[in-house]
């Protein structure tokens, strides 16, 4: 893959339709830049912090293994079904990820298991090829978002995609969506963060929905999180058990 600093394809400047991808493609594209800058600056010879980062970098493969499986069995598998081959170029995309988060994970066992004098090098060589690895995601999202979803929206109606949508999120375990909360709220403009979070609310008991702000609040700039408050009529201080 050739670097160009001109989108191709482009993003389309049309009318908003039903989007499966935009905000979960901005909670992993927030995931992998903060790890990828976490582990540039690991110190290898403080075992505990080197323990947390790469104990971070494991949940972002886990998490980027879960995104292939639910892309596949719910986004190409709809493509598929109304278009043969119309996802044939981001399903080989999601092999290649899949084959190199295996490489990364062999990567990160072997800088966990090396003497502090090769750590160093080993902790080099991660870093450089994570960097590939999330050069490659983004290149990849770019193109789910514009060529995958202008083919979801010539096969489908949006009333189909939030049902193919809705189905692909039930099948999201708990532990998943914790994560998925973590990285995504924070990732979001403030209307979306208010959109996602006002349903949310209505959803679920207050007090597993006061769970989910206390893990996202450390992530959510001041500005950010007043907006928060006064969208969800929450603008004095939420107290927390
Ligand atoms: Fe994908």
């Amino acid at each position: 893959m050739q670097p160009t600093l001109t989108p191709r394809p482009a993003a389309p400047n049309t009318a908003p339709r039903m989007d499966m991808y935009v905000a979960i493609h901005k909670a992993l594209r927030g995931f992998m830049t903060e790890t990828l800058a976490r582990v540039g600056r690991i110190d290898v010879l403080d075992d505990d912090e080197m323990a947390r980062c790469l104990g971070q970098l494991d949940d972002l493969l886990t998490f980027c293994e879960g995104h292939v499986k639910h892309e596949n069995e719910f986004i190409h598998a709809a493509i598929e079904a109304r278009q043969p081959a119309g996802s044939a170029r981001t399903a080989d995309d999601h092999e290649d990820h899949l084959e190199t988060i295996g490489v990364l994970r062999n990567q990160t066992f072997a800088l966990k298991a090396a003497v502090p004098a090769t750590r160093f090098t080993l902790a080099l060589r991660l870093y450089r090829h994570l960097a590939l690895f999330v050069a490659e995601n983004l290149h990849h999202m770019h193109l789910e978002e514009t060529a995958n979803n202008a083919t979801l929206w010539a096969l489908y109606t949006d009333e189909e995609l939030h049902a193919i949508h809705d189905r692909l999120l039930a099948s999201i375990t708990p532990a998943e969506q914790m994560v998925v909360a973590r990285w995504m709220i924070p990732a979001l403009s403030p209307s979306e963060r208010a959109g996602l979070m006002s349903g949310m609310r209505a959803g679920m008991p207050f007090e597993a929905f006061a769970a989910v702000l206390e893990i996202v609040r450390p992530h959510i700039d001041a500005p950010g999180w007043a907006k928060l408050m006064r969208a969800l009529g929450l603008a004095a201080p939420v107290k927390f058990a």
